[in-house]
């Protein structure tokens, strides 16, 4: 079925910059920082840190060396070194695409509604009263619904015009506005609570089980692995680009602008008093804490709200590109439909499925949770088993394109021995937790709703 040759990214910085789009998105900015607040502060950022580099920097490679030594897209990638039995792994990717940009595209569209409004009205004190409105219902499902045509707008228009480009234009842009707002929320009078807050350090909570968990799902969520999206970028490349070098800095970017949004929200909101708000949701911290600050902060909240959430947005229009380019990459390679069918009906279809997230957030929360715990943690469990021990000559796959890279024989140590020990050990606990957490939902929606003041109901 070879027709035309495959589309390759037109430099090293298009393909970085689109592999750091990726990887920076809402994740950094939604995800960390709720985590980080509810999880003891910096004492969690190192955990995630440290497995970041242990186990997600390891596995991130082994995505970029599956996608470039076969050129294919994940379910052939995977088949193309490891024989069919590996097809179904494959599949779990593209169910994993499906799965994370149904709700994804859903909090992308929440962006979109709070930027148009810094825009035109401004954030007003009751804006925290209204998330729920904003967040649920026919509003929450027209704003994804308008997220997911720009989506689908860019990935088909293809791997160098639309992918390549709008990264290339919109991630310098991201990055000038985070360090911008990092700045501004500095000078602001009680800016220090927030960093202390932010680096107090508790490492009692390290051992709990729940946070390794979350340091490990955020891990991998933020570095868009386990689910063969940066595969698929990897499969735009051709064999000149050094791979270990370019994996360090899609890393070193993806954690230091999750850091850096840290260090933009956590004044923020201690500034203006709105500490006790942040563990309050785990799933609106940010859209209920923080626009109420910018509401607090008068005319310029609505120019900082405005390019905060601008920021958001591009974050996560980069990432959910590459989320639908794993699909449309399947599509086109599998059922050798063309990319802008296959980027409008996969995309259409998406955003079909994302309604049941946009309706209840109970729901979005689950399927996060699903998402990351199962879903990526699992992948990049299978694709540690896959390059340390299926894959024939790894480590020749990935010197092409480098000279002397010295630390092969340590990735590959990772990859065999460090990165499954500590994925299993993850998923040992993640997955009675995701399930019970999914028991509990149901329980939830099936219950009768009965519940009076008098009833006490059952807590954590
Ligand atoms: N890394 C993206 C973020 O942080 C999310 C993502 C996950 C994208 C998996 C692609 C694949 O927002």
């Amino acid at each position: 079925m070879a027709s035309a040759p495959r589309e390759h990214f037109s430099s090293r910085a298009g393909f970085v910059l689109a592999a750091v789009g990726s990887a920076v998105g809402l994740g950094n900015m939604w995800r960390f920082s709720y985590l980080t607040a509810e999880n003891g502060g910096a004492a969690f950022v190192m955990l995630y840190l440290a497995i970041t580099l242990a186990v997600g920097l390891p596995v991130l490679l082994a995505e970029l060396v599956i996608g470039r030594g076969a050129q294919k897209s994940p379910i052939r990638a995977l088949a193309h070194f490891g024989g069919p039995a590996w097809r179904p792994l494959g599949l779990v990717f593209v169910a994993a695409g499906f799965l994370i940009l149904s709700y994804y595209g859903v909090i992308a569209g929440w962006t979109v509604r709070y930027a148009g409004i810094a825009l035109w009205s401004g954030f007003d004190s009751g804006i925290a009263d209204r998330f729920g409105e904003i967040a649920t219902g026919w509003d929450a499902f027209g704003f994804q619904a308008v997220f997911m045509l720009f989506t689908i707008w860019i990935v088909a228009g293809g791997v160098k015009r639309g992918i390549e480009r709008s990264a290339v234009i919109l991630m310098p842009a991201l990055f000038v506005i985070v360090c911008g707002l990092a700045l501004y929320a500095s000078t602001l009078d009680g800016a220090s609570a927030g960093y202390s807050y932010y680096f107090e350090t508790d490492f009692s909570r390290l051992s709990e089980p729940a946070v390794i968990k979350d340091a490990a799902g955020q891990a991998f969520f933020s570095l868009s692995l386990g689910m063969g999206a940066m595969l698929t970028y990897a499969s735009y490349l051709d064999r000149t680009h050094n791979l270990p070098d370019e994996s360090l800095v899609i890393a070193g970017a993806d954690v230091g602008i999750a850091f850096i949004a840290g260090l933009v929200v956590f004044p923020m909101i201690f500034a203006l008093g709105l500490s006790e708000k942040v563990g309050a949701s785990t799933v609106g911290a940010l859209f209920i804490t923080l626009p109420q600050a910018f509401a607090e902060m008068g005319t310029v909240g609505r120019l900082v709200g405005f390019l905060f959430f601008a920021a958001l947005i591009v974050g996560a229009l980069t990432s959910a590109i590459s989320l639908l380019e794993v699909v449309v990459a399947t599509a086109v390679d599998g059922l050798g439909w063309s990319r802008g069918r296959a980027a409008w009906i996969m995309g259409g279809v998406i955003a079909a499925l994302g309604a049941p997230s946009a309706w209840s957030t109970d729901f979005l929360g689950l399927v996060d949770s699903i998402a990351n715990n199962l879903f990526l943690l699992g992948g990049g469990f299978a694709l540690s088993i896959f390059v340390g021990w299926v894959m024939k000559d790894p480590v020749a796959e990935v010197r092409s394109g480098t000279e002397g890279v010295r630390w092969f024989f340590a990735w590959r140590a990772l990859l065999r021995f460090v990165a499954p020990a500590a994925l299993a050990f993850v998923l040992w606990f993640s997955i009675p937790a995701t399930w019970d957490a999914l028991v509990s939902t149901v329980e939830a929606w099936t219950a009768p709703v009965e519940a009076s003041p008098e009833t006490p109901q059952l807590e954590g």
